[in-house]
């Protein structure tokens, strides 16, 4: 099945299907596709009448050393693999059809977005909202996917749509694992094999955390010390942030309360992955 190039057609396509009574769920990806994208879409599958899959690369979330140029790009894999999971269209409109010169706006959600990935990451959650702001008006969904992985992202995705008062609803599922616990990412390609073994370790720290706020831990500095601990057996690891924060705004808490995720990013050699787990304390 053909994929759609154009932004005008796929506006056109998806103004039918929305005139025809259709629930359209969107699966936003930038493709390299794996176990994780594909549970979304065949999350999206068994809600919607028609699902949509964007694969674009977004170089307006991309920072200037980091791995635009070389992030891994399959067009034919990724059609095939979407189909395969329910998709009944692939929609990948090119860098200059999605920005034409002289594009210039841009959306920009406020403290959510400035921590944690937000910090490390200058202007890449100003390029996710304004690429995923520009899908949803291009693909008119009813529902959205994204997934749990990463979690900050769901959440400004979550407040753009209440604060720009989008018409669809946002869906977020869970982390799709290798059988050791690594969370699936297209990046997980790049490690050499010692560095695939140490890169367990973020999912090890992750549980080992969630199994002290289980035990009655309430001091999260007690907790991210040990996780600092653990990751620190790897030889090739380099911790970004750890952090256990409030669920919803994702600031720190003091003493651990209500629900909240435990949030990691890793430099393994070059390799910077990122996990979370979210934990209803008591
Ligand atoms: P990408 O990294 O391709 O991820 C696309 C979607 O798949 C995101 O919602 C992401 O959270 C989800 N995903 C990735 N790995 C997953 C896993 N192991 N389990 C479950 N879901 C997983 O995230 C992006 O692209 C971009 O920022 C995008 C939203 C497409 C905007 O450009």
């Amino acid at each position: 099945m053909k994929v759609i190039r154009s932004p005008r057609q796929m506006s056109e396509v998806s103004l039918r299907l929305a005139q025809q009574g259709k629930l359209i769920g969107l699966v936003p990806t930038m493709g390299a596709l794996h176990e994780g994208h594909l549970s979304l879409i065949r999350g999206a599958a068994s809600q919607n009448d028609a699902v949509i899959v964007t694969v674009f690369v977004n170089p307006l979330q991309f920072g200037p050393r980091e791995d635009f140029a070389r992030y891994p790009r399959n067009l034919a894999r990724d059609n095939r693999l979407s189909r395969a999971a329910g998709a009944d269209i692939v929609f990948a409109p090119s860098a200059r059809a999605l920005y034409p010169s002289g594009f210039q706006t841009r959306v920009d959600v406020g403290r959510l977005s400035e921590r944690w990935e937000g910090r490390s990451r200058p202007g890449h959650f100003r390029g996710v909202a304004t690429v995923v702001t520009i899908l949803f008006q291009v693909t008119r969904p009813t529902n959205a996917y994204f997934g749990q992985k990463d979690y900050q992202q769901a959440l400004i995705v979550r407040r753009l749509v209440r604060d720009l008062q989008l018409p669809l609803k946002v869906h977020v599922l869970p982390t799709a694992r290798e059988p050791d616990g690594l969370a699936m990412s297209s990046r997980n390609a790049y490690l050499t094999g010692a560095q695939r073994e140490q890169a367990a370790l973020l999912y090890r720290a992750l549980r080992a955390a969630r199994a002290r706020i289980h035990a009655g831990e309430r001091r999260p500095r007690r907790i991210l010390s040990q996780m600092r601990r653990l990751i620190r057996q790897a030889q090739d690891a380099r911790i970004d942030y750890a952090a256990i924060v409030d669920a919803r705004t994702l600031e720190p808490q003091p003493r651990l309360h209500g629900r909240v995720a435990i949030l990691l990013a890793v430099w393994i050699g070059r390799i910077r992955l990122i996990d979370n787990l979210l934990v209803d304390v008591s």
